[in-house]
C-alpha cells in the first residue's frame, strides 16, 4: 500500500524552476512505480512572488508550507532585488520561511560519486572516497541575531552573533546521531580562539558528546578546516558547524565533489521539513537548460528518507543517478569544455527517470 503525501513545491528564482521540475519529474516516476500518492501544490517565493504581489514569501506560500508533509524548494535571488530593502528582498523569504518552520538543523551530504572523481579541479587520489556530511546550524547566529542595521549616512552597520546552550544542544544531537548511523566522528568547527559564541559552542558540543560515546568528537577552527577540506576531504564525517561558516563550508565541498550544482541538502527541525539544493539561483544559466538538477534530485530523495521514511525509493533515486553518471551522463558544469558533449538539465533529468523506471521493471 502506498503513502499519501502533500509537498509544497516553490521553484523561486533562476534556474530554481527548471532544476524543480527535473525534481518533480523524478518524484513523479517513484510514485507511479510504488503507487504512492504525491499531492504537489506550487507556491510562490522569492523575486518571482515579489512581481506578481509585492511580497517575497507571501501569507498563502507560508500557510500552505505550514500545512504540507514537506517542502521542495528551489532557490531565490534575483539581481533585479539585489538592493532593495531587506524584507523585499527573494533571501529574506527563504530566512523567514526556514525560522517559521523551525527548522534548526540543515544536512548537506557531499559525497564524491565514483564517476565524477576526475571531474572536478582537485587530484583524483586526494579526493576520491569523499563522504562527508555538514549538519549546519540554520535559524541563529549571525544570520538572525539582532541588532541588526546598516546606515549609510553615517558609515556604520552592524550584526549580531548570538548563540544560546539550547540552540547549540539540539543542532549537536542531530550531529551525533547522525554520526552514529556513519563513521563516529564528529568535527565540531569553530572560531573559539577568537569568538565567545563559538568558546559556548565548543563546551556545549562538548557535554552533548558525552552522552554518545561512542561517536568521537574533533574540534577545528574554521580556517584550518577551509584548508582541509580541500587538501583532505576524507577525513571528515559529520561537520557541525554554526549557520555561517556552514554556508561557505558547504559550497567549498561543491568544488571538492565536481560541482555546487550536484550538493542537496534538507532542513529538518520541528516538524516539517525543507529541501533545496544548495546551490542558488545562477541568474547566469537561467532559461537556459544547463543547470545541473541532481542537487535538487537528491534534494527529493532526501526528502522520501527523512520526512516520508521511504529509504527504498530514497536509495532508488541515488542509485538511477549513479547509474546515469556511470554510464557517462554529464550536465555543462560536469565536462571540462564546453563543446564536449553533454546534457541539458531537462535531458539530465530524463535520464535519471529512465532509470528509476528501469529499475522498477527488473525490481
Ligand atoms: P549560485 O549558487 O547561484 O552560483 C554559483 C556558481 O555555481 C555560478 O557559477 C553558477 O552558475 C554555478 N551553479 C549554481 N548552481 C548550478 C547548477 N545547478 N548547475 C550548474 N551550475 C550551477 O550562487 P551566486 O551566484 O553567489 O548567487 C546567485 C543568487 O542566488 C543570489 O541572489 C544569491 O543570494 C542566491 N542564492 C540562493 C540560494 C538558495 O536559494 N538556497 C543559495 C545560494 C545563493
Ligand atoms: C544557502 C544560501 C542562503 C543562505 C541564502 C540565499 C540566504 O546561500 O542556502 O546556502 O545563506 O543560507
Ligand atoms: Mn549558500
Amino acid at each position: 500500500m502506498g503513502v499519501s503525501k502533500r509537498i509544497v513545491v516553490l521553484p523561486g528564482d533562476g534556474i530554481g524552476p527548471e532544476v524543480v521540475e527535473a525534481a518533480v519529474s523524478v518524484l513523479t516516476a517513484v510514485a507511479a512505480k510504488h503507487r504512492h500518492q504525491f499531492t504537489l501544490e506550487p507556491g510562490e517565493i522569492g523575486g518571482a512572488a515579489v512581481r506578481r504581489s509585492g511580497t517575497s514569501l507571501p501569507q498563502p506560500t507560508l500557510e500552505a508550507c505550514h500545512r504540507a508533509d514537506a517542502v521542495l524548494l528551489g532557490a531565490v535571488g534575483d539581481p533585479a532585488y539585489d538592493n532593495a530593502p531587506r524584507e523585499q528582498r527573494p533571501e529574506y523569504a527563504l530566512l523567514t520561511l526556514r525560522k517559521a518552520l523551525g527548522v534548526f538543523a540543515n544536512l548537506r551530504p557531499a559525497k564524491l560519486w565514483p564517476a565524477l572523481e576526475s571531474a572536478g579541479p582537485l587530484k583524483p587520489e586526494r579526493v576520491a572516497g569523499t563522504d562527508l556530511c555538514f549538519v549546519r546550524e540554520l535559524t541563529g547566529g549571525l544570520y538572525f541575531g539582532e541588532p541588526r542595521s546598516v546606515d549609510y549616512g553615517s558609515g556604520e552597520a552592524v550584526n549580531t552573533l548570538r548563540y544560546s546552550r539550547a540552540e547549540v544542544v539540539r543542532v549537536a544531537e542531530v550531529a551525533f546521531s547522525l554520526a552514529r548511523q556513519r563513521r563516529c566522528l564528529v568535527t565540531s568547527v569553530d572560531k573559539a580562539n577568537v569568538l565567545e559564541t563559538s568558546q559556548l559552542w565548543r563546551s556545549v558540543v562538548g557535554e552533548v558528546a558525552v552522552r554518545y560515546p561512542g561517536v568521537r568528537l574533533e574540534h577545528v577552527y574554521v580556517d584550518a578546516c577551509a584548508m582541509a577540506i580541500a587538501l583532505d576531504p576524507r577525513r571528515f564525517d559529520v561537520v557541525l558547524t554554526e549557520n555561517l561558516f556552514g554556508d561557505i563550508l558547504s559550497d567549498e565541498a561543491g568544488a571538492v565533489v565536481g560541482s555546487l550544482g550536484l550538493l542537496p541538502s534538507a532542513s529538518l527541525g520541528l516538524g516539517i521539513g525543507l529541501y533545496e539544493p544548495v546551490h542558488g539561483s545562477a541568474p547566469s544559466l537561467a532559461g537556459t537548460d544547463v543547470a545541473n538538477p541532481i542537487g535538487a534530485i537528491l534534494s527529493a530523495a532526501m526528502m522520501l528518507r527523512h520526512s516520508f521514511g521511504l529509504m527504498t525509493e530514497a536509495n532508488d533515486i541515488e542509485a538511477a543517478v549513479g547509474a546515469v553518471l556511470d554510464a557517462g551522463g554529464r550536465t555543462r558544469d560536469l565536462v571540462a569544455n564546453d563543446t564536449d558533449s553533454h546534457l541539458t538539465c531537462s535531458a539530465m533529468a530524463a535520464r535519471i527517470v529512465a532509470a528509476v523506471v528501469a529499475a522498477a521493471r527488473t525490481a
